[in-house]
């Protein structure tokens, strides 16, 4: 039997849950909130779909109950407050780092085994806080951050060249926020360089819409965006039961990679059964690498705020 628990039944942990259940990779979705009644709720919703859409995963909803989420293979957090209108993520910092503390010692109370998956923000600090607080090895506490981002850039790409995004094999590296470093050099359409298909100006404003992507979305809706975020969460939980040892961009603890200690930032992984298989280090040039450099700084900022707030043992 295998289990995967999603915590948080917002917008996003509940569209993560959805889209696993579609999968039919497990056997046990739990989806747990802290407000009573929601998560049941949407599980029960969920599971009346399940002889509509041909899938066999349980679906199961819980308010505060650890105990349903009891050895699963891997635990996707969700749970924080989402960016409203004029919110940056690092105003998220202390609400959600209090939440994720919490929730992480439940998570490894029962799941001690679980490959977690931060998807709260601001990302990168909240993937940290996890990290300390679990006291697991640092490949099994990852960022969902790169598969969301890389999956924007790729459907702006489309959108320009008028493709399917399924044909753009697209890389980011940095923080979840306007320093991302989007990489053209590293995209390409079905082997192409990008830069010999989309001219630069164009490709510059493409990477700015990028980096504001998750800003344009609260723009629009009031809200922070879930479709694409639990789907990429969902798409990480499926590269773990599969044991896939595939290339994905996520946020990962670095300890020497890239040159940089003690935070974690997107780079591109392998990802497996054990969580993150092994960090790849790519060749930068120093265009890109000031620009990781910066993203780095950026994150170590809110870090050192995160530190200030004195929330981590
Ligand atoms: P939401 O407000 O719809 O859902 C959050 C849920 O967490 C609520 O149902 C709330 O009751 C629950 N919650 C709060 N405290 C809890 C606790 N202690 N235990 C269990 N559940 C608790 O928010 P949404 O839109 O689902 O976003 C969730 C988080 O994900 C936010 O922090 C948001 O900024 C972040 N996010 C991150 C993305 C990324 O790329 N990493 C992309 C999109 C959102
Ligand atoms: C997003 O990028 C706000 O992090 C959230 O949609």
């Amino acid at each position: 039997m295998r289990k995967v628990s999603v915590i948080g039944a917002g917008n996003v942990g509940a569209t993560c849950a959805n889209v696993i259940a579609r999968k039919n990779i497990v056997n046990d979705v739990v989806l747990l909130d802290i407000k009573s009644g929601v998560a049941e709720g949407k599980a029960l919703d969920m599971w009346q779909t399940s002889s509509v859409d041909f899938f066999h995963t349980r679906v199961r909803g819980v308010t505060n109950d650890y105990e349903a989420t009891k050895d699963s293979a891997v635990v996707v957090i969700t749970s924080g407050l989402p960016r409203k209108p004029g919110m940056s993520r690092d105003d998220l910092i202390s609400t959600n780092a209090k939440i994720v503390k919490d929730v992480t010692e439940n998570v490894v109370k029962y799941s001690p085994d679980a490959i977690i998956i931060i998807v709260s923000n601001p990302l990168d600090v909240m993937a940290y806080t996890a990290f300390m607080t679990a006291k697991k090895p640092k490949n099994e506490v990852i960022g969902m951050a790169g598969i969301l981002d890389s999956s924007r850039y790729k459907a702006f790409l489309a959108d320009e060249l008028n493709i399917s995004p399924n044909c753009i094999h697209g890389l980011l590296l940095g923080g979840h926020g306007d320093t991302m470093v989007p990489l053209p050099r590293y995209t390409s359409v079905a082997g192409i360089p990008v830069q010999q298909l989309i001219p630069k100006e164009k490709l510059d404003i493409i990477i700015e819409r990028t980096r504001k992507g998750g800003g344009e979305l609260v723009e629009l809706m009031g809200t922070s965006a879930w479709y694409a975020p639990g789907a990429a969460a969902a798409q990480m939980v499926e590269a773990v039961l599969q044991d896939q040892q595939c290339f994905y961009p996520v946020a990962a603890y670095l300890d020497g990679e890239y040159g940089l200690n003690d935070l974690y930032l997107g780079v591109p992984i392998i990802l497996g059964r054990n969580g993150i298989e092994r960090i790849v280090e790519i060749d930068l040039n120093k265009e890109e690498r000031d620009m990781l450099d910066k993203s780095a700084a950026s994150v170590k900022e809110t870090l050192k705020t995160l530190k200030n707030l004195n929330i981590l043992d």
